[in-house]
């Protein structure tokens, strides 16, 4: 049984997260979506919220589960009894910190190898913030994530103008 994690903030998920995870649920046994319980960044969504919605847009893949996790992601890999993570590189720019990241992780955990899908070309561009960042001024996300998660998204920034949206909250 080859168990792999895709770990990330999907703050929110979108559509290019939704690929990798479909494409890769097609290349191993098991695959546990690890959603990042990062206390150093401000998120938009709750880590609830975010394993919530990353549990309803992968519901149609009986080989994929979602949980969240905090610390290292090889002691998660390692309580999930997974050898592999995924990642998605959409751009040369993505592959110098993912070589980091995985080289720091083999040597931490030897034995625990990176696999890296190629974003489909489609969702190259696209990234959570920039889905947050059109949100935030009332534009249209359809294009960027799942139609549920785009009402949830906008639903965030209701009854809020331009200039007080959560990211100006940060300045
Ligand atoms: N489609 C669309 N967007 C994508 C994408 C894809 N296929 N792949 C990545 N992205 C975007 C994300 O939306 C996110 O966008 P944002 O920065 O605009 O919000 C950005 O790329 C970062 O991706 P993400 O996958 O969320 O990575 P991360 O940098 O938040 O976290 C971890 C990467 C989880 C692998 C890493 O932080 C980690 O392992 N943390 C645990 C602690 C640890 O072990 N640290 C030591 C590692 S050396």
């Amino acid at each position: 049984m080859k168990t792999a994690v895709y770990p990330g903030s999907f703050d929110p998920v979108t559509l290019g997260h939704l690929d990798i995870i479909e494409r890769s649920a097609r290349i191993v046994d098991e695959l546990v979506v690890g959603v990042l319980n990062n206390s150093s960044k401000n998120p938009l969504f709750s880590v609830e919220e975010r394993v919530n919605m990353l549990k309803e847009v992968t519901s149609h893949l009986p080989n994929v589960r979602v949980e969240s996790f905090g610390g290292l992601l090889v002691d998660f890999a390692a309580r999930c009894h997974a050898d592999v993570v995924v990642r998605g590189l959409r751009a040369i720019t993505d592959f110098e910190y993912e070589l980091q990241i995985s080289q720091t992780n083999r040597i931490m955990r030897p034995g625990l190898d990176t696999i890296f899908l190629t974003t489909d070309l489609e969702y190259a561009y696209l990234s959570s913030s920039i889905v947050r960042e059109v949100a935030q001024y009332g534009g249209d996300i359809s294009a960027f994530v799942p139609e549920a998660i785009a009402e949830r998204v906008l639903g965030k920034f209701v009854g809020e103008n331009s200039f007080g949206g959560p990211e100006h909250e940060q300045d």
